[in-house]
């Protein structure tokens, strides 16, 4: 099958050790359903992968990507890329996302066990779907499951340029919230108010302290999200971008009784409700770019780039 795949691994030089081309389809469990994959979107997962970040050289060669819709049994679907069991399969130690230790959704089918696909409203379209799976259904956790955003609340989101953030922000909007967003870039801010949030620059301060903040930029922005959060408020982080070892004034956290939350992907239920969300309420992912499959190298060197606003979108 044709597919973007680790080749090998390279922290400093992640684009180096991507390749494109045939590659023989890997084993996996025979009970599991195939997907004939339409749409498939860029995650900054797909870098850390290939640097060697929760993918180890036994499991290469390593079909790359997390999010895919496509065909299956003839119904439209979307892919969840969560592996796991349990209630919250996101908690199940052993669980994995496609591309660590499963073949991933950069090829032009996927493997998955048949809980992980969903059925996909006509309404939506491959492209549109196939941003949903990673960030936006993180961005969905971070606000409603963990973050707990409370009715007419308000919200900071990090990072205005982001995947993550781009679906935050919407998402926020969408739930009726009072929405900020920092960016280092004035194009990115004046983008991100278009999508209805009050726009500002990086460690400015805000009107009011918020609900929730969204955190996905680590070490550069967790200072400045501790100051932002209101009494009882909730820092929520599911990524590091900027580093991980942060500093952390512990006499707001306890003062103010704030919660730093940790959060990772989402359930297959909170991917449905979400897609239901996207369908009712008649948002649409926030889309960088659309490439042919063919043109997925340079899909990756716009993502290393950081030049990005939204998603990066395959057509297969
Ligand atoms: N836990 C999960 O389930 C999960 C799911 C999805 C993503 N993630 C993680 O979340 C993070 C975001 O991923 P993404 O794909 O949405 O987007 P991304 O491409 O990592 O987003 C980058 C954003 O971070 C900001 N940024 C980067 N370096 C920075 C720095 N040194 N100082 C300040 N801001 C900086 C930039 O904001 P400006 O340029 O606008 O300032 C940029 O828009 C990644 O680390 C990813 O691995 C985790």
């Amino acid at each position: 099958m044709f597919a973007a795949y680790a080749a090998r691994i390279s922290p400093e030089d992640p684009l180096s050790a991507l390749e494109v081309g045939e590659l023989a389809a890997p084993e996996t469990p025979a009970d599991w359903v195939t997907v004939e994959v339409r749409a498939s979107a860029l995650n900054h997962h797909d870098l850390w992968s290939l640097r060697g970040v929760g993918l180890g050289e036994d499991a290469l060669p390593m079909v790359l990507g997390c999010d895919a819709a496509g065909v299956y049994d003839g119904r439209r679907v979307l892919v969840h890329s969560v592996i796991g069991e349990g209630e919250d399969e996101t908690l199940d130690p052993r669980r994995t996302l496609l591309s660590e230790k499963w073949p991933g959704t950069l090829a032009d089918t996927v493997r998955v066990p048949a809980r992980n696909v969903i059925d996909l409203p006509d309404s939506i379209s491959f492209t549109d779907a196939a941003c949903l799976p990673t960030a936006w259904l993180t961005a969905y956790r971070m606000l409603t499951t963990r973050g707990r955003l409370p009715k007419g609340g308000s919200v900071l989101v990090q990072g205005a340029g982001g995947g993550v953030a781009t679906a935050a922000v919407v998402l926020a909007h969408a739930l009726g919230a009072r929405v900020y967003a920092t960016s280092r870039s004035a194009e990115k801010r004046a983008q991100i108010e278009a999508l209805g949030a009050v726009a500002l620059e990086s460690g400015a301060r805000l009107p009011e302290r918020v609900d929730v903040v969204v955190e996905t930029v680590g070490k550069a922005t967790l200072d400045h999200s501790i100051k932002c959060t209101a009494p009882g408020g909730r820092i929520v982080v599911s990524g590091a971008t900027s580093g991980h070892l942060a500093t952390v004034d512990l006499r707001r956290v306890f003062f103010l009784q704030q919660e730093i939350l940790g959060s990772t992907m989402g359930t297959r239920d909170e991917l449905a409700a979400l897609l239901d969300l996207v369908a009712t309420a008649g948002i649409r992912p926030v889309i960088d770019s659309v490439r042919p499959f063919v043109e997925v190298r340079g899909a990756f060197e716009a993502l290393a780039s950081g030049e990005v606003f939204g998603k990066l979108v395959l057509e297969h």
